[in-house]
């Protein structure tokens, strides 16, 4: 491909995706794209423009008629709808625990697959979410999924939180996660699993260097 490999990286929620995908694409001077945050995006137009969940209707046209925009950051990527900036607002915990009931819906992720299709086309790009490696970049040279115990991962949401301000007991995380990832792998279109041909990374015990020395690994490997 003309800008280099497609690198695709999907697991659970929290399992790291999205901090090591950044220090990879850095690494090897890739564009980032984070599709999560356009699943929140809508999320969060849906929750703002009081369009509920189930009026299906009503979400399709949220997605025909929003213009999502990304501008890379020192720490990533920041995310604008309709030209307002959403970076923080779609971190909310609202917007959390709605958004599996919004990327369930078979026209929001028609439209946003073709839209994360286009900024793939041309390579050179480290792309994260549930879906990428199975239904977006079937052909992806580079596929990874990576894991972590649940455990981990409510540890992980936790200390981050707790960085934050946000102090939501533990065992509260863990169920958020445990009830994402359930409805993230048992809805009907693209659910999240890993595809056949993808390379499966344990991080339970890696610090985020370690993960992100292991994905390198593939990719050099790749491209020799
Ligand atoms: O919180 P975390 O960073 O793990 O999640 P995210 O990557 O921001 O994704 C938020 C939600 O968007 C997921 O729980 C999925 O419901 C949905 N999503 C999806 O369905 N397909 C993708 N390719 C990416 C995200
Ligand atoms: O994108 P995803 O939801 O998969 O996870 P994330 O938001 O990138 O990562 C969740 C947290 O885990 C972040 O605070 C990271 O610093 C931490 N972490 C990690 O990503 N990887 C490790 N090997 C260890 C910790």
């Amino acid at each position: 491909r003309k800008n280099g490999l497609q690198v695709a990286i999907d697991g659970p929620a929290s399992a790291g995706k999205s901090t090591v995908a950044k220090l990879v694409a850095k690494q090897f001077h890739y564009v980032y794209c984070d599709t999560g945050a356009m699943y929140r995006a809508i999320t969060l137009k849906a929750i703002r423009t009081g369009v509920s969940f189930d009026d299906l209707a009503g979400i399709a046209k949220i997605v025909k008629s929003s213009k999502m925009t990304f501008e890379p950051s020192d720490d990533g990527q920041k995310v604008f709808i309709d030209g307002k900036e959403i970076t923080e607002a779609i971190r909310q915990e609202d917007v959390t625990n709605s958004v599996s009931a919004v990327a369930a819906i078979g026209e929001v992720r028609k439209q946003l697959s073709a839209q994360q299709q286009e900024i793939a086309k041309d390579g050179g790009i480290v792309m994260d979410g549930r879906d990428i490696g199975t239904s977006v970049l079937p052909d992806a040279e580079v596929k990874i999924f990576l894991i972590a115990s649940v455990e981990e991962r409510a540890q992980r949401r936790y200390k981050e939180n707790i960085q934050k301000g946000i102090n939501t007991p533990l065992d509260e995380l863990q169920m958020e996660i445990e009830a994402r990832d359930y409805k993230d792998s048992h809805r009907k279109i693209s659910p999240l699993t890993k595809a056949a041909d993808a390379v499966e990374i344990d991080t339970t015990s890696l610090s985020i260097d370690q993960v992100v020395e292991k994905i390198a690994n593939v990719i050099n490997k790749t491209l020799k």
